[in-house]
C-alpha cells in the first residue's frame, strides 16, 4: 500500500498570559485561557506516514530515535489521531527542529502543533482549525496555540471540544519583535509537565490563577491597540507570578539562573532610560524580550553585551501551522 503521507510546519509560541496549571490534566484542559505569539525565527517540520503493515510507530526527532518517554507520548498522541480516523495503521514520523544548536531550545508547542496537523492530513482527516487545535492541545496544552496564526489565544473552555485556540491578530498586525536571550544551553532539570503539576501546591497558585483570568480582557485589548506599555504590564506580571509559583511549589522549582535576573534587571533600567522593551519567561532560564521592531537591533545588541548571555535570536510573529510539499523522507 502507498503511504498516506504529510508534512506540516509549526512556530513555537510564546505566552504573554501563560498556561500553567491544569483543571484536567489527563486533557491538558487549563485553569486559566492564555494568549500568545507565534515565533517566526523558529520551526519544527514533521512528516508523518501511516503503513498498514508496521508492527509500531518509528519515530525519528532531529535525526535520532528519542527516548523511550518521548516515543511514548508521541505513541499516545497518534492514538487520539487513529481512534479520531478509526484505523489503527502505525506510523513513521520524522521531524527536524530549525532551532540553532547549542541554544538549549526545545518546543513541545511546535512539535506537536506539526505533528497533529502532518498525522490528521495523512489519515485525510478534514477537521475544522478550532478541532486541529484541540486534538494539539491533547499532545501538549500550549500546542494549541501554535495551529493558529499570529496573535493567538486559548480559551480555557470547559471540555475537550471547547478547549481551543483561534486568532485574534494575524501576523502582519503588529511589528512587535522577541529578542530571546539564550542564557543556558543545557535541558532543563524540571519540564514543564511536571513543574506544572506541581504548581496547585503553591499558596499563591489561585490569586496566580485568578490575576491571569482577569488579565485576559486587558491583553486582547492591548495587542489590538499595538499598546506595548499595556501588554508589557500584564505580560511581566504573569511571568514573575508564574515563577513565583514555580518557586513556592513543593517541591519548588528554581528556573531562574544568575545572567536570567542579570537580564531582567538591566531591561528594567533600559526602560527607565526611554528604551520601551518588557520582558517574559518561560519554564527555563531564558528570557524573551518583547520591543517594538524599531528597537529590536538595540535590544538584541545590549542583550549580547550582558555577561553569561550565549546568544541572542530575534522571531517576528510567525504564521500558523501549515502543510508543505516537501517531505522529510
Ligand atoms: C511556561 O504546554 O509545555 O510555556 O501541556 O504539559 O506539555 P504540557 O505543558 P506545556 O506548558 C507550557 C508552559 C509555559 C507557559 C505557556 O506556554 O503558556
Amino acid at each position: 500500500m502507498t503511504p498516506l503521507k504529510a508534512t506540516a510546519i509549526a512556530h513555537p509560541n510564546i505566552a504573554f498570559i501563560k498556561y500553567w496549571g491544569d483543571v484536567d490534566p489527563s486533557q491538558h484542559l487549563p485553569a486559566n485561557g492564555s494568549i500568545s505569539m507565534n515565533l517566526d525565527a523558529l520551526s519544527t517540520m514533521t512528516t508523518v506516514a501511516f503503513v498498514d503493515d508496521l508492527p509500531d510507530d518509528q519515530v525519528i526527532l532531529n535525526g535520532t530515535p528519542p527516548d523511550v518517554v518521548t516515543r511514548q507520548r508521541v505513541g499516545a498522541h497518534l492514538d487520539h489521531l487513529r481512534e479520531w480516523a478509526g484505523t489503527d495503521h502505525r506510523a513513521q514520523v520524522f521531524s527536524r527542529n530549525s532551532f540553532p544548536a547549542g541554544t538549549g531550545l526545545a518546543s513541545s508547542a511546535s512539535a506537536f502543533a506539526a505533528l497533529t496537523l502532518a498525522a490528521a492530513a495523512a489519515l485525510d482527516l478534514a477537521l475544522p482549525k478550532s478541532h486541529l487545535s484541540a486534538m494539539a492541545r491533547l499532545g501538549s496544552g500550549s500546542a494549541s496555540r501554535s495551529i493558529p496564526a499570529g496573535f493567538v489565544e486559548w480559551a480555557a473552555g470547559e471540555s475537550h471540544e471547547t478547549s481551543c485556540a483561534f486568532s485574534i491578530a494575524p501576523p502582519d498586525h503588529w511589528t512587535l519583535c522577541d529578542c530571546i536571550a539564550v542564557t543556558c544551553t543545557t535541558h532543563k532539570v524540571v519540564g514543564s509537565t511536571e513543574g506544572k503539576a506541581r504548581a496547585t501546591t503553591s499558596p499563591i497558585y489561585r490569586a496566580r490563577v485568578e490575576s491571569a483570568r482577569a488579565a485576559l480582557d486587558p491583553c486582547r485589548a492591548a495587542i489590538h491597540a499595538r499598546d506595548l506599555a499595556a501588554l508589557g504590564a500584564l505580560m511581566e506580571t504573569d511571568a514573575v507570578l508564574m515563577h513565583a509559583v514555580t518557586m513556592t511549589s513543593h517541591p519548588p522549582v528554581y528556573y531562574w539562573m544568575p545572567t536570567t535576573l542579570a537580564v531582567l534587571q538591566s531591561a528594567l533600567a533600559w526602560r527607565a532610560e526611554g528604551l520601551p522593551v518588557y520582558f517574559t519567561l518561560d519554564a527555563g532560564p531564558n528570557v524573551h524580550c518583547l520591543c517594538e521592531e524599531t528597537n529590536a537591533a538595540p535590544v538584541a545588541e545590549r542583550l549580547r553585551a550582558i555577561p553569561g548571555v550565549k546568544t541572542v535570536i530575534v522571531a517576528r510573529p510567525g504564521p500558523g501551522a501549515h502543510l508543505t510539499d516537501h517531505h522529510l523522507f
